[in-house]
């Protein structure tokens, strides 16, 4: 096998950082008891551009137990876990991450997944299903899947111009896992990698958040759940709004930028912050993204801007403006909670990853009858990955009785 990780000598810990996510993801285990008996997707070949974490680890070991050949290569240059890696590499997984690549070396490794003839292709952001359409491989693929918000705008930009070759679910939207994983995964590992990497206190600080949608809802009540006093920024009227009603003061950046001590950006939108709101920060403000690329925070204007800049501690970039003020850059401007933490807890993602293996599942059965457009996650599905967390927990829930089904479908009152 052609595989290339950071260092095979870090298997062992990779092993047991994995042992210890399969122990809090029932739901994707039980599922991977199951595709080790029936082998659903037997010849298969699965090409993965996801977080290269011990949760994700779970996942293509659960694709390769049903059958898979599994190739692995990273969704960020930044967030690959290097025992992780080297662990997968001995269980047989054709893996190429390593934390810290460069551009071109990243690029490198979603060309080396595409190179093996995938018939399924798994992403997170984009990056490698816009790959496969750039390099002729989509027309040999049966259908891919797509793990978070951004990469399902810019698969559904390739739909609306025409050129989706292949169909692909959307897994991001499907409801156990856009209002869990995004919500209280990102709300919980972005305070995780703030602190990780400053160690500052949250209680008392003037908290910013960019975006009030299902990540920036998750970041914000965390935040107000630590002690600070928060501050939404949005463009939409309505999620504003929610805000506001939420209990948030809401304003434009450029106000809340010279008020803030903590800024996160959670958009998946570009130039959130720019020169003209860090020439109005406090010094010591802090800067992190929790969004999907590394546009939202502008680093080239923070490079331009800069007299100085040094490394202070580990993730943290601090930046010395022309009027003497410090601001500190979090993980490069990257997903902080991947890049300085170790993203989202095992358990949220045991949703995410069931919404995955199931939807391939679904792809190798009848990929080849759905037309090339992005595609949810059906119902029932979504239902059975809630069904079974609840069954994990310990919780049960009411069942309808026919009565009430029958009263819930009629337009007569009796
Ligand atoms: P969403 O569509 O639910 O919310 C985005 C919100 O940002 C919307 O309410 C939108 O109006 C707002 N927005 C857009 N431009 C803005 C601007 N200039 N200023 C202020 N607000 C603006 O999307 P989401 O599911 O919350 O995802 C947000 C981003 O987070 C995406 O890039 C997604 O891929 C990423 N994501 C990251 C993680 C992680 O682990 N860090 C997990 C899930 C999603
Ligand atoms: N995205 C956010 N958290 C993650 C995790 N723990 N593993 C893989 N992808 C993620």
């Amino acid at each position: 096998m052609k595989m290339k990780v950071k260092d095979p000598s870090l298997a062992p810990q990779g092993r047991l950082q994995i042992e210890w996510a399969e122990a809090h993801m029932p739901v994707l285990m039980k599922i991977r008891e199951r595709f080790s008996k029936e082998k659903p997707l037997k010849d298969i070949k699965v090409a993965a551009s996801l977080h290269v974490t011990k949760e994700t680890a779970v996942l293509v070991r659960t694709l390769k137990a049903g059958g898979a050949e599994v190739y692995l290569a990273p969704s960020n240059p930044l967030s690959t876990q290097d025992d992780v890696a080297a662990a997968l590499a001995e269980f047989g997984i054709e893996v190429y991450a390593w934390r810290g690549m460069s551009p071109e070396e990243y690029e490198w490794a979603l060309g080396k997944v595409l190179e093996s003839g995938p018939n399924i292709t798994m992403d997170d952001g984009g990056d490698l299903t816009v790959m496969a359409h750039e390099r002729g491989v989509a027309s040999s693929v049966r259908g891919g899947t797509e793990e978070t918000t951004t990469g399902v705008i810019r698969i559904r930009a390739l739909e609306k111009e025409g050129i989706l070759k292949y169909p692909v679910i959307a897994v991001n939207n499907a409801e156990t896992k856009w209002n869990f994983d995004n919500v209280y995964g990102t709300g919980q590992s972005t305070i995780d990698g703030i602190l990780r990497a400053t160690n500052v206190m949250i209680a008392g600080k003037w908290f910013v958040v960019a975006g009030y949608g299902h990540v920036g809802r998750g970041i914000a009540a965390r935040a107000r759940g630590m002690g600070a006093k928060v501050i939404v920024t949005e463009v939409d009227p309505i999620r504003a709004l929610m805000a506001v009603m939420d209990g948030f003061l809401v304003m434009p950046m450029k106000e809340a930028a010279k008020i803030g001590d903590i800024f996160v950006t959670a958009t998946g939108n570009r130039d959130v912050i720019t020169a003209e709101h860090v020439s109005l920060m406090k010094d010591g403000a802090i800067l992190a993204n929790a969004g999907h690329f590394n546009v939202e925070i502008s680093v080239k204007d923070l490079d331009l801007m800069a007299m100085s800049k040094r490394e202070i501690r580990k993730s943290v970039m601090e930046y010395t403006l022309p009027n003497g003020r410090r601001v500190y850059l979090l993980a490069e401007g990257r997903l902080v909670n991947l890049v300085a933490a170790e993203g989202h807890p095992s358990e949220v993602m045991d949703m995410s990853f069931a919404n995955q293996a199931l939807a391939v599942e679904l792809l190798v059965n009848d990929g080849e009858k759905l037309p090339p457009k992005v595609h949810q996650v059906p119902r029932e599905v979504d239902e059975r990955v809630a069904s079974l967390k609840l069954e994990s927990m310990g919780v049960s829930i009411d069942t309808l009785t026919d009565e009430q089904r029958k009263y819930l479908e009629s337009w007569r009152l009796e």
